[in-house]
């Protein structure tokens, strides 16, 4: 998996303070896979996933913030795909505090994914917008 979990400047969406909390995310999915590998148990990685879903809707209401503020066109579609990648990534903790399993692989494919497809597909959209509005 290893630097495929590294934010690098492919992922910039050419706002700062968006790539930062970007980094940040990439951040809280490497400790979650660095948990997960050690073996501590599902306490710790738990502890872990509830800082990313934590991390993850202050990411998402910052970002629809700016959004919103700048009057982006493509908001409320944005806005329908946060919701459904926070409610997946809420299940994903269900399961694995219900479950004996804890964190699997599954999981940190699926955070990878999300993570960077959102980010490539999704979040780069708004960038040249958002510099046209004097967002950097
Ligand atoms: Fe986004
Ligand atoms: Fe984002």
């Amino acid at each position: 998996m290893g630097s495929a979990l590294e934010w690098n400047a492919m992922y910039s969406v050419k706002v700062e303070s968006m790539d930062a909390q970007h980094k940040r995310l990439f951040e809280i999915i490497r400790e979650l896979h660095t948990a997960m590998r050690s073996g501590h148990g599902k306490e710790v990685a738990g502890e872990v996933l509830g800082r990313l879903i934590d991390y993850t809707v202050y990411h998402f209401a910052a970002e629809e913030k700016l959004m919103e503020k700048n009057g982006y066109r493509l908001l409320e579609a944005h806005r329908v795909e946060h919701r459904a990648l926070a409610e997946k990534v809420v299940a994903f903790k269900k399961n694995s505090d219900a479950g004996s399993t804890g964190i699997t692989l599954d999981l940190m494919t699926f955070l990878q994914h999300w993570l960077t497809n959102h980010i490539l597909t999704v979040d780069q959209k708004y960038g040249e917008f958002l510099n046209s509005k004097s967002v950097r």
